[in-house]
């Protein structure tokens, strides 16, 4: 099996020591971006004074424009953030909660999320109202969920585009709406979307959202944006108040003192990489990679294919027959990575351990039939 632009491989420069397959992780930084981050830093460490005093901060707005105009947040849309785990606490620490509100979340949401969003809760005397999404509910059903815990006192709603644990999407046009007609605060959790789908935010019109640009994008890390809709913008309150803080919304994002801003400024080299071969291309050529590896894995264990799905993304869920919780996830994925040399994410939800597979352009087919064959060993353990 060739898959599309496999040429494009030796674009980055991984452990050769590693097969990797858990791109949706961490993300992984083409040569090209990783040299212009150096270029920057070598700047910032040769002349402290010139970069921090006249360069750094005219390219960081710079920077967020583009990719503010990329992510259809028009121009001043968008502000910095180091990650989606920085972008919630910001929404939180921003958007106060009130004694009694009530604040909606999915159990499959990313749990550090869940967190945040439990101690601004607890904090404020709200309460969080976890709704249960079984793995392969409809759209329909999710949102007839929200429907039916809908309350006089439904403040937010928190959800995933994508989600972490389980790959899927969840149907945020249709919830972003309900909330607006419910007079609901909408948070989107859009982390694994920059690079893979178009969210013309602007269009979409949520309260809050937020992505991260070091996965599929392949910024380096530590390159996040944070969307606050129009309405808040006046309002909104950086988690970290600096010298632009009286400037307001997007550009009091861009200050957060002395400190490597580099990640953010090679964000539109990211976007160029891959604009080179187009987005759509470059989205369907990695979600081959990802069903072809849910294919071969899902074969390997002998599943059945009812058990699997194909959102057209880059990542791919296959169930495996096993328990286990966060820790055992981990503890799997360590295994696979020391024993048989493979960087692989082993998730978990609702007690049950899932394999979740990644396709990205330097992923070629024998990867997945490396995978397959850990799999089955660790599965003989
Ligand atoms: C859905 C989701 N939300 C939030 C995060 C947190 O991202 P970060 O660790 O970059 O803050 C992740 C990371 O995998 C994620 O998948």
């Amino acid at each position: 099996m060739i898959f599309d632009l496999e040429d494009v491989a030796s674009a980055w420069e991984l452990d050769p020591e590693f097969i990797h397959l858990n791109h949706g992780s961490f993300g992984a930084v083409p040569t090209v971006v990783l040299a212009e981050q150096h270029t920057w830093q070598k700047r910032m460490h040769t002349n402290p004074s010139a970069y921090f005093r006249r360069d750094v901060f005219p390219a960081i707005a710079d920077a967020r424009r583009a990719v503010s105009q990329f992510l259809g947040a028009g121009d001043d849309g968008l502000g910095f953030v180091r990650n989606s785990t920085e972008a919630i606490n910001t929404v939180l620490s921003s958007h106060r909660l009130q004694p009694g509100d009530e604040i909606l979340i999915f159990d499959q949401e990313y749990q550090a999320v869940t967190m945040a969003v439990g101690r601004a809760a607890r904090l404020a005397g709200a309460q969080v109202i976890e709704i249960a999404v079984s793995l392969h509910e409809s759209d329909v059903q999710i949102l007839e969920q929200v429907r039916s815990r809908i309350t006089s006192r439904t403040r937010m709603l928190v959800f995933d585009h994508i989600t972490s644990a389980t790959a899927r999407i969840m149907p945020v046009a249709q919830l972003v709406n309900l909330c607006r007609e419910q007079s609901i605060v909408s948070v989107v959790d859009a982390s694994h979307v920059p690079g893979v789908l178009d969210p013309r935010i602007s269009e979409l019109k949520p309260d809050y959202w937020f992505g991260n640009l070091h996965k599929w994008l392949c910024a380096p890390v530590a390159a996040g944006v944070l969307y606050v809709a129009p309405e808040h913008r006046e309002s909104f309150q950086p988690l970290i108040t600096s010298w632009f803080d009286a400037l307001g919304f997007p550009t009091a994002q861009d200050m957060l003192g002395t400190v490597d801003y580099s990640a953010w400024l090679c964000a539109p080299r990211a976007i160029e990489f891959f604009g080179e071969f187009g987005f759509d291309r470059v989205r369907a050529a990695n979600n081959a990679r990802a069903v072809y590896g849910q294919q071969v894995v899902a074969q390997a264990l002998g599943l059945d294919a009812d058990a699997l799905r194909d959102y057209g993304l880059p990542m791919t869920l296959v169930p495996l027959e096993r328990t286990g919780d966060h820790e055992a996830a981990g503890a799997m994925s360590a295994h696979i990575a020391l024993t048989h040399g493979i960087e692989a994410a082993i998730t978990d939800f609702g007690g049950q351990l899932f394999i979740r597979i990644s396709g990205q352009l330097y992923n070629r087919a024998e990867d997945y039939h490396a995978l397959a064959a850990a799999l089955v060993r660790t599965r003989e353990l």
